[in-house]
């Protein structure tokens, strides 16, 4: 008949039996409070007392350290990883230059080298190019074959319509209301009630580089109203 016993144990007690001594380890695994009969008839008696997993299956600091790591990492990863495109779609648009500047783009995207577009844009070319902050920009070929050393910024001052040039009247047209620019951007003809606005047209490193217009308007003489 099983009977059950609570006795106050050491670990190294923690089970005992008439002709046996268990282990601590072995001791723990069993379920506490209980006292159980093992054998028929014989009456061999267990007392056993445990109140937690086996000492050897409990991680140590260490190992519970580099679990946290672990875990930390994995989370902290992939958080990254989002977080970056996150954060730089708030960044300004890279400049491609050193002077604070914007690599001009061709419709395709790619940088615009200024040899290679004088041979495919003849005199008095006005073709649109990526500008600064992407506004469609007018890179303009002078007459002798040069790059002009401003670009004209298509959106129109009136309600924001790209404008075109119109090749036949030398000017540019808005389709939107009319408004009238002449060939370097000073506007003629509202209800545009501005001049398209500017940027430097530089060369740098043979591509050609939109750097913020900050100075006198040389067309109206007056300070740049889009600075
Ligand atoms: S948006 Fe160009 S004239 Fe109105």
């Amino acid at each position: 008949m099983a009977s059950s016993t609570l006795s106050p144990a050491t670990t190294s007690q923690l089970c005992s039996s008439k002709s046996a001594m268990f282990s601590s380890a072995q001791a723990l695994a069993v379920k506490p409070r209980r006292t159980q009969m093992v054998g028929k008839g014989k009456g061999m008696r267990i007392t056993c007392q445990a109140s937690s997993i086996a000492a050897d299956r409990v991680p140590d600091m260490g190992k519970r350290k580099l679990m946290n790591l672990l875990l930390l990492g994995a989370i902290s990863l992939p958080s990254g990883f989002m977080l970056v495109p996150y954060t730089t779609f708030f960044v300004p648009p890279g400049s491609g230059s050193g002077a604070g500047g914007q690599v001009a783009k061709d419709a395709l995207g790619n940088d615009v080298i200024a040899s290679e577009w004088i041979k495919t844009h003849g005199p008095g070319d006005k073709t649109l190019t990526q500008g600064l902050k992407g506004d469609p920009t007018y890179l303009v070929v002078e007459k002798d074959r040069t790059l002009a050393t401003y670009g004209i910024n298509a959106v129109c001052t009136h309600l924001g319509c790209v404008v075109p040039f119109n090749t036949a009247e030398n000017k540019f047209i808005c389709p939107c209301h009319g408004s009238q620019y002449n060939e370097q951007g000073k506007v003629v003809r509202g209800p545009a009630p501005l001049s398209l606005a500017l940027a430097h047209a530089d060369i740098d490193e043979g591509k050609v580089v939109f750097v913020p217009w900050v100075e006198t308007d040389f067309r109206t003489g007056d300070a740049p109203w889009w600075s």
